[in-house]
């Protein structure tokens, strides 16, 4: 007793000394609100603008005065990307930053299973933690809006409901480790062409509900911490200081928390920055090296200028307090986070993922005579044709160019899983595309170079062609420069490198021809009818070749799902038809207006208001099984605002091979005051089913899924009436129909 009584005094004894001792913005006991207060009294003008901008390419400084850390940042979205050096985009020749590739965005979504966008994010989350990185730049999640987007492949395609359904566990993974997600580009960032001088006009119900949905779900359910702002301008004011979107949309009225940061060298100025709510500069062309000091950051619109600007009187402290709180908040939530933890790189767990994503990702889009999967049996030689079956594309495409441990490419990955069966895996490279493989610095060490005339590397892939079992050509695009790259749009829909006639001659040679297309966009394909197989093969990251292997061979059943509409040509997609891409520069040449004509017709729904029959449907997915959807059922026949309507519908594998089925939900509304796209995705679910086995799948939507922007009132809006559930496993696929009332 007497023991217990000296041990309680002792504790309260430590306590109240830890209490005192201890300031109120270091104690873990505290709300972050009360350590933000405490934390912002303590700093000096000097201290506080100085976390405001960046310090080095990737980092901003914390209060060292105070203990605390400064912060890093790094790209992101797929990967954590190489150190630079201090004070350049060059590589810094570190040995310790490789890291695995996880497939890009485009891939993720295809997979359309949110729960693995968790696991990646957490993964993802991890190998930052281990790199010392306190924020992940990315997720990417502008819409995919025409099939020339030179950054389509880091994002997630052109679905609102699809992005936002997936983001949101990405976001969370990635943050349940102390890292921050960075969502970006907010918004209208869809073109590369032009990216830092494009005026985007868009209507209020096509930016309500096409391209600002992900980044409400990103802030509202997801609760990200950062949101990177765009190069562009929307409304004539550039993205980073946008009073209409930053000030009134993101901090007001989504009520963001977290601190908006410029993308790397976007445009604002003190005046604006100070008034339209941008926290932190990431670089913003100004060059202080030329300038007036040693440090170009501290010439940056945040540092010195708006020093000078509150000594004088230009500016009051309130706005400088506000950003300083949220950046301390990203501070508490990241770097001075005590429960953080250390994370893993190349882990065997982070391999999986990668894996996995793939093999969930890749999408089966033709199987004519079931090509697919590889007859192992009956083969003797298989021909592999293209240069991305030998390519590493890990390195390239912009700022999410990676240094990886490993990366399995497709033939390699097809040889290691066909070792020791006596099939034998001939190669010819059929074209030369890009050969030069370096990034900054970085490169991926491989000698493709190449000195045979176009017409010898045919002339090689068709001889080899004839007597194959099969032939597996592995081409599309690649991370150059006007494929899919950053800073640059595609030139043209066709695939490059006078791949069609290739493919042609050897479509003609053996018709047992597969097809595999490795990019994060829609290409092209004129031979569509002549080439039995075709699969969308992403950019798969680390573990491609075995990915790719894995579903070719039919160990993995392909469940992937195109997060996007794969037109069969320019004309059929909105934004080109109207011809209002990539825009008409004004008569000073300082800026480039892009109206987005084709309003709410995006991808899909553009489809459907233009009658056009795409190459490949939104939705659509192949499987080495087949499934059947049948008893389509809800649990009410009329809802109110306030209620949720259940569908059910039974699903069973017709096949003999276990496989998942990804079952969508499609809200048509019969009549609106307002016109609306024919349907509208609002609910998924990818199920999992053994040869034979049946579940029932349920979907629950809201009023929101019956909702659209109405304009004139700048709010979202249902109308009571008639509605139908549109159900099935394609967008061009809804055979099971139930129609509902909102009441
Ligand atoms: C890109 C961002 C990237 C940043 C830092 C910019 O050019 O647009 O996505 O995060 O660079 O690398």
């Amino acid at each position: 007793m007497k023991n217990l009584l000296i041990s309680c005094l002792l504790l309260v004894a430590a306590t109240t000394t830890r209490a005192q001792l201890l300031p109120v913005y270091l104690d873990n006991s505290k709300s972050i609100d009360e350590r933000i207060e405490d934390a912002l009294s303590r700093m000096t003008l000097d201290e506080k603008i100085r976390v405001l901008h960046a310090q080095s390419k990737f980092s901003s400084r914390g209060v060292p005065r105070l203990g605390i850390p400064d912060l890093w940042t790094d790209d992101g979205p797929h990967g954590i990307r190489p150190d630079v050096l201090w004070d350049s985009w060059r590589d810094a020749g570190k040995t310790n930053d490789s890291v695995v590739a996880f497939p890009a965005l485009t891939c993720l979504a295809a997979s359309w299973n949110p729960a693995l966008a968790r696991i990646y994010g957490k993964s993802l989350g991890e190998e930052a933690r281990y790199r010392g990185k306190d924020m992940v730049l990315g997720p990417g999640v502008n819409i995919y809006r025409t099939p020339l987007g030179g950054r389509n492949f880091e994002y997630l395609g052109e679905d609102p409901f699809l992005i936002s359904t997936m983001v949101v566990p990405y976001i969370q993974g990635v943050q349940s480790n102390g890292v921050s997600a960075c969502v970006k580009h907010f918004a209208l960032n869809n073109d590369e062409a032009n990216r830092h001088n494009l005026n985007v006009i868009v209507d209020d119900r096509a930016l309500n509900e096409i391209y600002l949905p992900a980044y409400k779900a990103a802030v509202q359910k997801g609760k990200v911490w950062a949101v990177m702002c765009a190069y562009n301008y929307y409304n004539n004011q550039p993205m980073c200081t946008n009073g209409k979107l930053v000030v009134k949309k993101l901090k007001g009225e989504w009520g963001f928390d977290g601190v908006a940061i410029t993308d790397w060298g976007a445009r604002t100025t003190t005046d604006d920055a100070v008034k339209y709510g941008l926290d932190m500069e990431f670089g913003t062309h100004t060059d202080g090296l030329h300038k007036e000091s040693k440090n170009a950051y501290n010439n940056y619109y945040l540092a010195f200028p708006y020093m000078k600007g509150i000594i004088n009187g230009r500016y009051g402290t309130k706005e400088l307090d506000e950003k300083v709180r949220r950046i301390l908040r990203l501070f508490y939530r990241t770097n001075m986070n005590p429960d953080r933890k250390t994370g893993f790189l190349c882990s065997e767990e982070h391999y999986a993922t990668a894996r996995k994503v793939g093999e969930e990702g890749i999408v089966l889009l033709q199987n004519q005579r079931n090509v697919l999967p590889l007859n192992l049996q009956k083969t003797r030689r298989i021909l592999v044709v293209g240069e991305n079956a030998i390519k590493m594309m890990t390195v390239g495409g912009g700022s999410s160019s990676l240094k990886v441990q490993h990366e399995i490419t497709p033939i390699e990955g097809l040889k290691a899983r066909l070792k020791g069966m006596k099939i034998e895996v001939d190669y010819a490279r059929g074209y030369v595309g890009d050969t030069t493989g370096a990034y900054n610095g970085v490169r991926t060490g491989q000698d493709l170079r190449e000195y045979r005339s176009e017409e010898e590397l045919l002339r090689e892939a068709v001889d080899k062609a004839k007597g194959a079992d099969y032939i597996i050509y592995i081409g599309g695009l690649n991370k150059s420069e006007h494929q899919d790259d950053e800073g640059y749009d595609r030139l043209t829909y066709d695939l490059p490198y006078n791949q069609d006639r290739l493919i042609e001659a050897l479509a003609r040679a053996n018709k047992n021809m597969v097809y595999v297309n490795i990019s994060g966009n829609a290409v092209a394909m004129p031979w569509k009818s002549r080439v039995p197989a075709i699969v969308q093969g992403w950019f798969l990251g680390s573990e491609s070749g075995k990915a790719l292997a894995a579903v070719l061979t039919g160990d993995t059943n392909p469940s992937g799902k195109l997060p996007f509409t794969w037109p069969a040509r320019l004309e059929d997609v909105g934004a080109h038809v109207l011809n209002t891409y990539p825009g008409t520069w004004r008569p000073d040449h300082k800026l480039i207006d892009e109206e987005y004509k084709e309003s709410i017709y995006v991808g899909y729904r553009w489809v459907d208001h233009a009658k056009t029959t795409p190459l490949f449907a939104f939705g659509h997915g192949l499987s080495y099984t087949s499934f059947k959807l049948f008893d389509l059922r809800a649990d009410k026949t009329a809802m109110t605002r306030e209620d949720r309507i259940t569908f059910t519908v039974k699903v069973k594998n017709t096949g003999k091979v276990a496989g998942a089925e990804v079952i969508q939900l499609y809200i048509h509304d019969d009549e609106s005051s307002l016109e609306r796209p024919y349907k509208e995705l609002k609910g998924f679910q990818k199920v999992y089913l053994e040869p034979g086995e049946s579940k029932e799948v349920s979907i629950t939507v809201d009023n929101d899924a019956l909702s659209f922007y109405d304009d004139k009132a700048g709010a979202w809006k249902s109308e009571n009436g008639n509605f139908e559930a549109l159900v099935g496993n394609a967008s061009d696929n809804l055979p099971l129909k139930l129609k509902f009332q909102l009441k």
